[in-house]
């Protein structure tokens, strides 16, 4: 599958992550007056305690990370959601050294989990909702020939609908304190990336469909000062990247989180909401 390498677009991530922090500033140039009333919002919250972010698989791979950098921070409270907390050693490690992280269970293809975790929450601002948890799925069973359509209503149900039944659950939640609410997306969901690679029908269907979900999203959700965003990560070393038979050059989840809390936190309302990649670029449709 090393056709995955020319559909994930954007090579050489970890060398133009140097180049992070400039290209992020062009890029959300625009946004600065936004930025400006965007930081007195977040003062605003801080000055009432601590900011808080709720994960979406946050046992392994860039949820993990994404748990790691809030709970390294004082000022974030970090709800992190995985479908097996029991299971969860690393999480479960790192929630025993951090008292501002607990663990929520949350499969975001159950509703009755949602609802739970609603009613948890309820009243309870959320300052960033970060919707992580995604499936690959099996190459052979979604190459032509040998499509399940079972497994994709699976990779649907963990990849789009979680996804957005989550953010609908929790929009009151963000909407009070004029957060932010991300997805992660990939660079398999452009057109535009798609050159000669084929198969994986169903991931690349579910994050394109992702990415037109957050767009309804925003335009949804701006007028309450809701920021609606769409990251992706680049090809990060982690389970997902490795079930896709691709073995070139990868970020650590590290490097990609410390790229994608930089463009989360200097994204503003204001922004045209495209998918922004983790070196700063937009990542063409
Ligand atoms: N790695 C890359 O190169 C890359 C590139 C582009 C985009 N992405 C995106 O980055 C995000 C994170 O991927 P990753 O590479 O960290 O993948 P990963 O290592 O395979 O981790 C996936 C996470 O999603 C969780 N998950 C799966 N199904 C779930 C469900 N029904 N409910 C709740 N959680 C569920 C997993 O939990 P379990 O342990 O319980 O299975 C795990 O915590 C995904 O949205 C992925 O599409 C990754």
């Amino acid at each position: 599958m090393n056709a995955n390498r020319e559909l994930m677009g954007f090579r050489g991530a970890s060398a133009a992550l140097g180049a992070l922090a400039a290209a992020v500033v062009l890029q959300f140039s625009a946004g600065a007056v936004g930025a400006a009333q965007e930081g007195e919002d977040i003062r605003a919250s801080a000055a009432e305690g601590s900011r808080t972010v709720l994960i979406t698989g946050s046992n392994r791979g860039i949820g993990l990370a994404f748990a790691e950098h809030y709970a390294g921070d004082a000022n974030w409270r970090v709800i992190a959601t995985c479908r097996r907390p029991e299971q969860a050693g690393e999480l479960k490690a790192l929630a025993a050294q951090n008292e501002h992280l607990e663990i929520a269970l949350l499969d975001v293809t159950r509703e009755d989990h949602i609802r739970s975790l609603a009613e948890r929450y309820a009243d309870q601002p959320i300052d960033l909702l970060i919707n992580n948890a995604a499936i690959l799925g099996p190459l052979p069973e979604q190459s032509l020939g040998g499509l399940d359509y079972g497994r994709f209503e699976q990779t649907m149900a963990v990849n789009v609908y979680g996804p957005l039944r989550l953010s609908e659950a929790l929009a009151e939640n963000v909407a009070a304190v004029g957060g932010k609410i991300v997805a992660i997306t990939s660079g398999l969901a452009s057109l535009t990336l798609m050159g000669r690679m084929q198969g994986l029908y169903f991931y690349r269907m579910s994050k394109s469909a992702l990415n037109m979900g957050w767009r309804a999203l925003r335009a949804d959700l701006k007028p309450r000062g809701v920021a609606v965003l769409l990251v992706s990560p680049g090809q990060v070393d982690t389970g997902l990247l490795r079930e896709s038979g691709y073995r070139g050059e990868a970020l650590t989840t590290r490097e990609s989180v410390a790229g994608m809390v930089e463009i989360i936190a200097a994204a503003t309302l204001d922004d045209p909401g495209l998918p922004i990649n983790v070196d700063g670029r937009v990542l063409p449709w």
